[in-house]
């Protein structure tokens, strides 16, 4: 949630710092604004997205080589052009942008109150801002050390860059629960992200700041970063492989379709170089690091949210169907706060695509003080979660930009399918020729999605186009098919703004069946076999009370296709891998009915891709 960036150095911040708010869109996108450094300190901001903001500026001087900029996601005041960053301090002398919640802000902002401060926002920014200010003509200190010495009184999470007018060669930023990169440029020249995103196109070196650190980048090309406690460390340069082509739209309207289209081979990606059927292994390095104690866990918990959360559930299916283990999903935001049971000899999985998700972090950090295992199945390479764990495999999906998320889940699942064959064979849970069998599906995964995404483009736009204007819908399915129903229903309400529900197939008799009429249309995921004669008669349920039904099925399936309304037929495959299929159209049936009724797709209202706020 928003997002930052920063530049100092020789070329002109504001192309930059612009292109840098755009790629971070994805992250908040109710108000935008920048700050540059000239003879004086400029400041515009603007209610809205990064388009309004440029629009707004037109022809307005935004000359300078120093520059901070951020895109909100609102937490404390409305969205508007006043709380919107970034935020003077009262004598307008410094300027931050802030991504996190500072929790104490009040207690603060009543203390400033007393000495004469006002504010003009709502934000718990301009009190941080105010308070460094406060903190650095009360005791005469520089930047760096006045920042240091307020978050050391602050609580909460944050990502702040501040800049002094009155010392222009210079950059302070700081982290604690909310991400910030530094990016190390030609002589002289830095960069502050909240991802990589804004720098790859200049540099590919990156320092990764970890919390409760502060960097000082200067003009004269030094860095200094210290901890809060004031001990001063030695920065670790990264090279980073993210590439910029992966950044842009390739052709394709929105993100999300091209991410939808990009599963094929990021599938393959995921499973490149750690397995072979022809061979009959699989080789997670993280996995084999702790292979004993996983393998003998006496639990497997899952922590995750959203999708991610959902891929955890298919997660669970797997590991307890092939690999014969115990495990428990939970949200990350409920497991962190009532106090769960976690001992030595439970793992904990945390599933994550930006490995920066607040409560996921933050219920890995109880897990691991209590002495489980971390184990992180994280998309972001560098992140919070990622260097937080004691091992895990990151999914290699390549970022993910539309809000809604799709080529991260598949990615998930087909991590956590090979975790749980690999698992599967070391405990001697799978027979050997299921253990080759599913190997091989699996390296047909690929192709398969491929002509999948091919054959059912045109089918799911056609049932798209006839029920865009439902108001309700309902998603149902049984063993693996329901975590997808889930998922799927998941995809139309974020990003279409219908409201739909995924449920249990057999539970639809327990309440949502009251909701079913000619005006309900209800999609059915009918894709595993050994529950296939249940769901034909949940068909029939609905049927009975004239609701219409869309059925994802498998090719050849004739018996349902009688029954249903429209019918979408995916490729055959083993059971435990029908997931990652029978999500796909679901994925393009969202999209092409947010499309049709003129919904933004990749920046669905109120939503934001990273959720670094609890
Ligand atoms: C937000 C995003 C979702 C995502 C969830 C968890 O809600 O909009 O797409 O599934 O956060 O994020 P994570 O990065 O931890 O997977």
């Amino acid at each position: 949630m928003c997002g930052i960036v920063a530049y100092i150095g020789k070329k002109e911040a504001y192309p930059i710092l612009i292109k840098g708010l755009q790629r971070l869109e994805y992250r908040g996108y109710d108000s935008a604004g920048v700050a540059l450094m000239n003879a004086d300190l400029n400041v515009y901001k603007k209610k809205g997205k990064v388009n309004d903001l440029i629009n707004f500026i037109g022809e307005k001087d935004t000359a300078g080589h120093v520059g901070i900029g951020h895109t909100r996601w609102a937490t404390h005041g409305k969205p508007d052009d006043i709380n919107a960053h970034p935020h003077y301090s009262g004598n307008h002398r410094l300027v931050i942008v802030h991504n996190g919640i500072i929790e104490n802000y009040d207690i603060i902002k009543k203390a400033l109150e007393r000495k004469g401060h006002t504010f003009t926002s709502q934000t718990d920014t301009e009190v941080l801002v105010h308070f460094i200010e406060e903190l650095q003509t009360h005791f005469f200190l520089s930047l760096e050390e006045a920042v240091r010495k307020a978050l050391s009184r602050v609580i909460g999470a944050y990502a702040i860059v501040v800049i002094d007018k009155n010392d222009p060669t210079k950059i302070v930023g700081a982290r604690k629960g909310s991400p910030l990169v530094v990016g190390v440029g030609e002589e002289g020249e830095f960069f502050m992200a909240s991802d990589a995103s804004p720098i790859v196109e200049y540099t590919k070196r990156v320092i990764y700041l970890n919390d409760e650190e502060i960097a000082c980048v200067s003009s004269d090309g030094s860095i200094v970063v210290k901890t809060i406690q004031n001990q001063e460390l030695t920065p670790m340069v990264h090279e980073i492989e993210l590439e910029i082509e992966m950044l842009e739209k390739g052709g394709y309207d929105h993100f999300m379709l091209k991410e939808i289209h990009e599963q094929p081979t990021r599938i393959a990606d995921c499973m490149r170089g750690r397995m072979s059927a022809e061979e009959g292994w699989i080789k997670l390095s993280g996995l084999e690091e702790h292979l004993s104690r996983i393998a003998n866990a006496e639990r497997i918990i899952m922590v995750a949210c959203g999708t991610s959360w959902h891929a955890a559930l298919v997660g669970e299916y797997l590991f307890e169907d092939l690999a014969r283990i115990p495990v428990e999903v939970e949200y990350a935001s409920e497991f962190r706060y009532r106090n769960p049971i976690i001992g030595e000899k439970d793992v904990v999985i945390a599933m994550s695509q930006s490995g920066e998700t607040a409560d996921t972090l933050a219920a890995l950090e109880m897990a691991k003080d209590r002495g489980a295992l971390i184990y992180g199945v994280v998309n972001v390479v560098g992140s919070s979660i990622s260097r937080l764990t004691d091992a895990g495999s990151y999914i290699h999906a390549g970022p993910e930009i539309g809000v809604a998320s799709t080529k991260a889940f598949t990615g998930q699942v087909t991590l956590l399918t090979m975790m749980a064959l690999a698992l599967a064979n070391t405990r001697g849970k799978i027979k050997t020729s299921y253990y080759h069998q599913l190997l091989s599906e699996m390296e047909a995964l690929p192709h398969k999605v491929e002509q999948l995404l091919q054959e059912v483009d045109q089918v799911v736009k056609y049932i798209a186009e006839e029920i865009k204007d439902a108001q309700n819908m309902l998603y149902l399915g049984r063993g693996y098919s329901f975590p997808v129903a889930l998922e799927g229903a998941l995809k139309l309400k974020e990003i279409s703004y219908i409201h739909a529900e995924g449920y249990p197939a057999a539970e639809m008799k327990h309440g949502p069946i009251a909701l079913i009429d000619e005006n309900m249309p209800v999609i059915v995921v009918c894709t595993n076999k050994s529950a296939y004669e249940k769901i034909v008669s949940n068909i029939q349920e609905v049927k009975a009370r004239k609701g219409m039904v869309i059925a994802i099925v498998t090719k050849g399936d004739t018996t349902i296709k009688e029954l249903a309304d429209y019918t979408i037929e995916i490729p055959e495959t083993v059971e435990p891998l029908t997931p990652l299929l029978s999500v796909i159209p679901l994925q393009l049936l969202s999209y092409y009915i947010a499309v049709m009724r003129g919904c933004d797709v990749d920046q669905p209202r109120n939503l934001a891709k990273s959720v670094t706020v609890e």
